[in-house]
Parts: C-alpha cells; sequence; structure tokens
C-alpha cells in the first residue's frame, strides 16, 4: 500500500525543490514549527488555492494514485488525516473560503469525497482506503460540529468510493461508536499508543475489523516473534522520529540480538 500525502500548509518553503509557499485552502498559518534541513523553522502563513487550483489538486491525487499503481502498489491510502489538506478543508479554521469548498458542511467535505472519487475512478474502490482522523486538532486543525461533519462525510457514497476506512482514533469513544454503528464499509482502528491488549480488545469487541501498529512495529523488526513468545518490546526513541537518517528506522534490535548484546554485555 501507497499513501498519497500531501502536507498543505503543513509544510515549510525550503522542503520544496523551488522553495515554494506553501498552499492551503486558506491562507492561515499554521501554528507550529517544521522539520527542516536547518533544524525546525516556523510554519510561514500559505497562499490560498484558488477554486481551479483545488481542481488541479484533485487531478494531482488521481495522477499520484495511477502513478502508485503503475510502479506496483496493490493499493492506494488518501491522507485525510492528522491536519494536512484533507482535513484543512474539512476544519473550520484552516479553511475559511466562500466558495463551494468552504463554509457549510457540505462544502468543506466536497474536496476529500473528490479525492476519494478521482482516485477510485483512477484506480478502482476497491484498491483505494482513506485514513481521517475525525476531531483531532494536531497540526493545528479546529473542527467544529465533529459528529455532524464526519456524519456528513463517511456516508454511503464514500463507502462506494473506498474499500476501508482507517479511523485514527482521538481519545472520543462515542464518536468511535458511532462511526463503527453507521459506517458500512471495513474500518480500521487506531488507537495511537495503546498496548497491544487494548487493540486485541478492540477486535473482540467488534469495534474495529483490523488493528494497526505503527511505533511498536517500528522499533520491534521482529514484533510478531516477540508477541508470539510473549517477550518484552523495544521501546521507540521518538527523538528520532521524522529524522533524515536510518536511525530510529531501521536499527533496532531483534530478540536474538538483545539476547547477544546482553549476554556480551555481562
Ligand atoms: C515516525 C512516524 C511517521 C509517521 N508517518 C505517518 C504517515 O506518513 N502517514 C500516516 O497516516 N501516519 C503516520 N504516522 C502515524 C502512525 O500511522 C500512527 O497513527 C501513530 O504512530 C499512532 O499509532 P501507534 O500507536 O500504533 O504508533 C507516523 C508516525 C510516526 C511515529
Amino acid at each position: 500500500m501507497i499513501q498519497l500525502m500531501h502536507t498543505g500548509r503543513i509544510s515549510h518553503p525550503s522542503n520544496t525543490p523551488h522553495v515554494r509557499r506553501p498552499i492551503a485552502p486558506s491562507a492561515v498559518k499554521p501554528e507550529g514549527k517544521m522539520f527542516t534541513a536547518s533544524g525546525p523553522l516556523e510554519m510561514p502563513e500559505p497562499r490560498a488555492l484558488s477554486t481551479e487550483e483545488v481542481a488541479g489538486t484533485v487531478r494531482d491525487f488521481r495522477r499520484a494514485a495511477g502513478a502508485a499503481v503503475e510502479s506496483g502498489a496493490d493499493r492506494v491510502g488518501i491522507h485525510g488525516a492528522n491536519g494536512y489538506p484533507v482535513q484543512q478543508f474539512l476544519s473550520s479554521n484552516a479553511n475559511r473560503r466562500d466558495d463551494r469548498y468552504g463554509c457549510s458542511i457540505p462544502n468543506r467535505i466536497r474536496f476529500a469525497v473528490e479525492v476519494a472519487s478521482a482516485v477510485a475512478e483512477e484506480i478502482g474502490a476497491g484498491r483505494t482506503g482513506i485514513r481521517v482522523s475525525a476531531g483531532n486538532p494536531f497540526n493545528d486543525v479546529v473542527e467544529d460540529d465533529v459528529p455532524a461533519l464526519y456524519g456528513a462525510l463517511l456516508d454511503e457514497e464514500l463507502a462506494t468510493l473506498v474499500a476501508d476506512l482507517h479511523l485514527l482514533h482521538g481519545g472520543d469513544e462515542d464518536l468511535l461508536r458511532s462511526v463503527r454503528r453507521d459506517w458500512p464499509g471495513v474500518l480500521v482502528l487506531t488507537r495511537s499508543g495503546a498496548d497491544i491488549e487494548t487493540r486485541a480488545e478492540d477486535v473482540e469487541d467488534r469495534l474495529t475489523d483490523v488493528v494497526p501498529v505503527g511505533t511498536m512495529v517500528l522499533a520491534n523488526p521482529d514484533l510478531v516473534e516477540r508477541l508470539k513468545a510473549g517477550a518484552p518490546l523495544n521501546e521507540a526513541d521518538t527523538s528520532t522520529f521524522y529524522g533524515g537518517d536510518e536511525r530510529g528506522y531501521t536499527d533496532y534490535p531483534t530478540l536474538p540480538e538483545t539476547i547477544t548484546a546482553g549476554a556480551r554485555a555481562a
């Protein structure tokens, strides 16, 4: 699976080849800093996309989906979470538009639906997924009336465009239960930072169809073997997240390596 991610305003000009100003639904500067080659830098005010450019961005997602499949991906995921453009359009602070992509809920969900529709048309709904983080304020996003907003987005129409919905759970249990109840398709649930037992309970309680693991599998190249053996897990070193080299990505020890290193040190 290849995930399509547009950063929108969560970016910095120095991270682009042409040192371009980031683009966004509206010219609203996000709070926070972006990792760059010169260290973390304040994110600037983005440039607002014209209505025509929004349609062009939808086409970019479509092209990228086609390219992903052509290069061997079996599936494509649309990154609609974590304060990136799809969620920026959904939000009330990053999206101050007064055209067909702003103001009302039907307008604010339009970009997400158009992206899903374009990707599904290009590669087939069966190969398309979308990830959302309903109500999650990460990357300076504010969403009003989250149940109504996501109730409108996660409907029958979207279910015909994607094979699965990946929900990054922000802690609102009522919202999670209503998404589970109303979403007609496959649900993938990420409960950030939860231990493996809690994730297993979500499957047993039928709150989700699939449980992904992120940090745990990053820090444990032999996660499955460790879980089967009931062995302790390596802790992820968060200081290496989003870094520029292999540290924290490909250098965690397997269980046999940890045991050998321990025996050597003793
Ligand atoms: C270093 C790092 C990079 C990540 N990159 C992405 C990404 O590109 N797309 C995405 O949807 N989530 C990304 N995430 C978020 C994870 O997919 C996941 O939601 C998060 O780590 C919480 O789940 P966990 O407790 O299983 O790690 C990233 C997380 C980390 C730590």
